[in-house]
């Protein structure tokens, strides 16, 4: 299936025929039965409605996630039987969900609660890392995994998810990086598209269908120095060209509610910023859902030193367009004040509680507020066979095999010693960051034990921890290995070495590990580096040079078995990267469609006065795009179906690609344009496509992209979407370092 802007937007459009910003699902307009519930409602139930909470309510054999809870679970019951609570998040358990909705059956006017989680990558079945699962470039596989999690989700009484998160992320020291899509804006707008529909599905009302949640509104990625929450400085042309599409793409999917981000836009905070939130969104978008704010993300806005204190900042934040507030139980202790003192209109709020009452009748909650809490449900998607093969082929297909120089992988282990070192050897930490719910499965030692020929013998020594080691850890790593034929290390991160607050200054394999590596490494028998991380670390030393190289991500609950099918060739590899890996740490932010500058980045090593560095080349150590298979690729030249394009035209650009290899192989190719000058500076390329397709040794096939003139040269401005003319360049290849570009005159 050819994945292009166009056709996903077509595709879009044509599921609901709205001109203007197409939504797959439009917000219904208040109905009579809630405007007249609206009628009825005090202002203090009103200002109730835009009240979220974590969950402090939970039955002792319930669960909860965000310890360091701010309320008793009576006085939660309290707040909702008053009507002062308008939802409640990452609780869990059908039994936590029905005793909150019986509270709120109990207040004055029994509105339903919307009961929502973060459920970033599955519930109980725990997905592969969403950067992991960016790497399949499978929209469709990240639709169904969504939507296995929606299943999941709604099955444990919730009806709202904290998700996607769409935040391009290009500095990797950033922790949150792990939670998105990676660097390029045109595969992070894919899956945003894809995961929304997955949570979503197409009816709302569906008791398997949860609310998305597009997160963190808008360009959190930005952080200065990868630090979790801090200031980017982004310019509007960024702004339009790289971190909004993502979330307008997520809206035109039909995304009906939208998370502020925490930090500040152009000297104003998210959660306060009218232009974004408005302005922006509302206006110009014609966004018709909800905004929440991130967690107290309204009261820090006084720490940002942008409001002076917790009123103002409640005015500012509401007055900006953020219509629920998240934690802070500001909106309950001001906004009724602001509106006695005329600060802030009753139409405004009774504008905000239509949005959040639009919703919660479109999820059905009105008609039933139980309609997610079923214990039979819960119980059969407790552990759903089916979501455990989606599971597997998710994670298979999030493996990237980064080099494997001497054809070692994959290999037989029958009759074999195979030696498995490292610190997630025999230690389960493969769920990654955001599994709230869900425990670790078995590790790769134990799933490997139960699958292997009688006649292999498996050795395991974790030879260090995450960031320590000694010398007699080594030196029983380094015997094992010694008595093996073959030896698989899985190094890396630690599922807490990224995430929220997991940034990191120096993104490179702890040191101990490395020294592992060196000693493992020197007994110059064969090994196999698996490297688990959130995040593209900058690869040293032993590492960078690591003739067999996979990596594995945080793969969830079936990542055992999808590395060891990988490794003995089960399954092959197909994983691309979706970000780039850079020499260095020093090189963050570090991606692919940078701009030219006036002085052009030389490919080779640092040439003086010009863009670069005196001691590291400007080339990543590994491209976005890049990722091998089992077979052996090769492309002839690209050829485009003519060399000109007008504005209502479309050009074919195609290449032939062939397996020289002996062992069938997925290939994704794709599809890159250097748009013509003009208007504003541009990267030297960028993604406008990709496509998979499946090779049996010897075979070749033709792949083709047709490409409009908006995709070759359309660019966002503060007017709107205009066409530059001009000289371009369509690029075809395997990645975006090896793609190979034809040019193509763009005249409109
Ligand atoms: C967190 C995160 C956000 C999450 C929210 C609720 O701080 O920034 O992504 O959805 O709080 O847990």
């Amino acid at each position: 299936m050819i994945i292009s802007r166009r056709q996903a937007l077509q595709a879009t459009a044509a599921g609901i025929g709205s001109s203007a910003l197409p939504t797959a699902i439009q917000a219904a307009a208040p109905s009579a039965r809630i405007t007249t519930l609206l009628g009825r409602m005090t202002l203090a139930e009103k200002v109730g409605q835009l009240t979220l909470m974590n969950a402090a309510f939970r039955l002792p054999n319930e669960v909860g996630a965000n310890t360091g809870l701010p309320v008793a679970q009576a006085e939660e019951q309290r707040e909702i039987e008053a009507g002062r609570l308008g939802g409640v998040f990452n609780g869990f358990g059908v039994g936590w969900a029905r005793a909150l909705q019986e509270a709120a059956l109990r207040s004055r006017l029994a509105i339903p609660l919307i009961l929502g989680a973060d459920v970033i990558h599955g519930l109980n079945t725990v997905f592969p890392v969403p950067l992991a699962e960016a790497a399949a470039f499978d929209p469709g596989l990240a639709q169904r995994t969504a939507r296995a999690a929606a299943v999941e989700a709604s099955a444990v009484g919730l009806a709202w998810t904290f998700a996607p998160m769409v935040d391009i992320g290009r500095d990797q020291r950033w922790g949150r990086v792990v939670e998105g899509a990676g660097e390029d804006v045109f595969l992070g707008e894919r899956l945003a598209e894809a995961r929304v529909r997955g949570f979503q599905g197409s009816d709302l009302s569906a008791l398997d269908s949860v609310l998305a949640c597009a997160k963190h509104f808008a360009a959190y990625g930005a952080a200065e120095g990868g630090r979790d929450y801090d200031s980017g400085n982004v310019s509007a042309s960024l702004l339009r060209e790289v971190y909004l599409p993502p979330f307008r793409a997520a809206i035109r999917a039909g995304c009906l509610s939208l998370m502020s981000a925490f930090n500040e836009v152009d000297g104003v905070p998210c959660t306060g910023n009218r232009w974004l939130m408005t302005d922006l969104l509302r206006d110009q978008w014609g966004f018709e859902g909800f905004v929440v704010s991130d967690w107290n993300a309204d009261i820090e806005m006084v720490a940002h030193g942008y409001s002076p204190g917790p009123r103002a900042a409640a005015k500012d934040a509401f007055l900006a367009g953020t219509d629920m507030s998240m934690r802070s139980n500001l909106y309950r202790d001001h906004l009724a004040a602001l509106v006695e003192a005329g600060s802030v209109s009753v139409a405004d709020i009774d504008r905000s509680v239509l949005r959040i009452l639009a919703l919660k009748e479109a999820l059905g909650l009105f008609e039933d507020p139980f309609n997610r809490i079923d214990p039979e449900r819960e119980a059969r998607f407790a552990k759903p066979a089916e979501h455990a093969e989606l599971a597997l082929e998710a994670a298979r297909k999030s493996i990237v095999l980064l080099r494997n120089d001497d054809d070692l992988l994959p290999f037989d282990p029958t009759g074999k010693t195979v030696a498995l070192i490292g610190p997630f050897a025999e230690t389960a930490d493969y769920n990654g960051s955001w599994t709230l719910f869900a425990g670790e499965g078995p590790s790769l030692a134990e799933t490997w034990r139960k699958r292997l020929p009688e006649t292999t013998r498996l050795v395991t020594s974790e030879g260090a921890t995450v960031d320590a080691t000694d010398e007699a850890r080594i030196e029983n790593a380094v015997t094992a290995a010694r008595t093996a034929d073959i030896i698989v290390m899985i190094l890396g991160e630690s599922s807490k070495m990224s995430g929220e607050a997991g940034s990191r200054a120096d993104i490179v394999l702890p040191i101990a590990q490395q020294k592992l590596l060196a000693a493992v490494q020197a007994t110059g028998k064969p090994v196999v580096v698996l490297l688990q991380a959130g995040r593209a670390l900058a690869l040293t030393d032993a590492l960078a040079k690591a003739p067999t190289l996979v990596l594995t991500w945080f793969l969830g609950t079936r990542g055992p078995d999808a590395i060891i099918d990988i490794l003995t060739g089960v399954a092959s590899p197909s994983g691309r990267l979706p970000v780039s890996f850079p020499r260095a740490a020093g090189q963050q932010p570090f991606y692919y469609a940078r701009k030219p500058t006036g002085r052009p980045a030389h490919d080779a090593a640092a040439v003086a006065f010009n863009t670069g560095y005196v001691d590291v080349g400007n080339k990543p150590l590994f491209s976005f795009g890049h990722g091998l298979t089992y077979g052996r690729i090769a492309y002839d030249r690209p050829a485009l179906s003519g060399n000109r394009l007008g504005a209502r035209d479309q050009v074919q650009a195609s290449v032939r690609v062939t397996n020289e290899g002996a062992r069938e192989a997925v290939e994704t190719v794709q599809v890159y344009v250097t748009r013509p000058a003009g208007l504003v500076t541009k990267p030297r390329l960028e993604l406008r496509g990709f496509k998979p397709v499946t090779l049996a040794p010897g075979a070749s096939a033709e792949i083709a992209f047709d490409l409009t003139a908006d995709e070759v040269a359309g660019v966002e401005t503060a007017r709107g979407r205009i066409i530059v003319p001009g000289q371009a360049k369509v690029w075809l290849g395997g990645s975006a370092e090896t793609a190979v570009s034809v040019d193509l005159d763009v005249a409109v």
